[in-house]
């Protein structure tokens, strides 16, 4: 799945190759044809790749007319919509809504903090005691304002393990993770791939209790929940780590020893993504791909096309992790 925007020679594609040409009919034409001639060579996409495309509602920019985007298919609303959070560019975990979606480049972010103030939890000894563990966590203080705590869900020997931020208003009142209009975009970036939640994926998000009004997660929060995550990955052992968003970066490239807390603190999101880590969590070496927060995307699909690389690159890490 690799060179994904280079021209590759095959079969023609009927999505993104016009049909052969016939000499010009007209001055129009000719001056159309000269045009064309000055672009950029277009590449050639499979039809696998114009499906992902497809469905991620990314349209490749030798199609694009006035238009940046095609609209994703309009998905059926069964959550209220949530307020405009989690910016990709917001820099610093903060302690009260965030502000509304800007057009800024992402800026440099904290990383988190690295040790729990309190004694953390026995590791638990199997799936069920964990989910147990987190479901009555009183560690912090979002544990006595949630509705449900939200474990995570999904296949328990995943070849996927994708990692969200923090349970939203949906998901408090589900108990389960991505079930607002953030996890219908998620649910069609793994159709794209040919997934589904249930089947080869885990998702499980950083923080598992909803921080109130949907506010940036705290450090201190993040260092409460870690070893739960943590524990998460060596039960579940999945074969690829994708980090969505920059909570979920930052927290798995800090304890996987990827990057330094100096990297940590200055490299914004779109600086994190694009290449495969090497993360060391618990026993194991775990590839991780970072890419950005499907939340994010809603606000901001010109990045879509960019995720879809992201996904790319991972499938990559895990055929070539499969392969040896
Ligand atoms: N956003 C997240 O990060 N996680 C969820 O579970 C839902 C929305």
């Amino acid at each position: 799945m690799s060179a994904h925007y280079e021209a590759s020679a095959g079969a023609p594609d009927p999505v993104t190759d016009p049909a052969p040409a016939a000499a010009p009919a007209s001055a129009e034409a000719a001056a159309a044809l000269a045009a064309a001639a000055r672009e950029p060579a277009r590449p050639r996409l499979s039809p696998r790749h114009s499906a992902m495309l497809a469905e991620m509602g990314v349209r490749p920019w030798w199609l694009f007319g006035a238009q940046t985007e095609v609209a994703p298919a309009p998905a059926p609303q069964t959550a209220p919509a949530r307020p405009a959070h989690r910016a990709e560019p917001a820099a610093v975990p903060v302690a009260h809504p965030a502000v509304a979606p800007s057009a800024r480049a992402p800026a440099p972010a904290p990383a988190p903090a690295a040790a729990p103030a309190t004694t953390p939890p026995a590791p638990a000894p199997d799936w069920d005691a964990l989910e147990q563990q987190i479901r009555s966590c009183q560690r912090c203080p979002l544990g006595a304002q949630r509705q449900c705590a939200v474990p995570g869900m999904g296949d328990r020997r995943p070849d996927w393990l994708l990692v969200g931020e923090a349970p939203g208003e949906e998901e408090d009142r589900q108990g389960l993770p991505f079930v607002g209009r953030a996890g219908q975009l998620l649910d069609r970036m793994l159709a794209a791939l040919q997934l589904q939640r249930t089947q080869r994926v885990h998702i499980t998000n950083v923080i598992k209790c909803r921080p109130p009004q949907n506010r940036n997660p705290a450090a201190d929060e993040i260092a409460h929940c870690a070893p739960y995550l943590r524990r998460q990955i060596e039960l579940l052992q999945p074969k690829i780590v994708l980090a969505l968003g920059r909570f979920a970066a930052q927290t798995l490239l800090a304890e996987g020893g990827c990057l330094s807390p100096d990297e940590l603190h200055t490299l914004p999101l779109g600086k994190l993504r694009g290449r495969i880590y090497q993360a060391r969590i618990g026993a194991q070496t775990l590839p991780l791909v970072v890419t950005y927060h499907p939340a994010y995307l809603l606000r901001s699909p010109a990045d879509k096309a960019r995720a879809w690389a992201d996904l790319c690159l991972a499938a990559d890490a895990l055929e070539a992790a499969a392969s040896t």
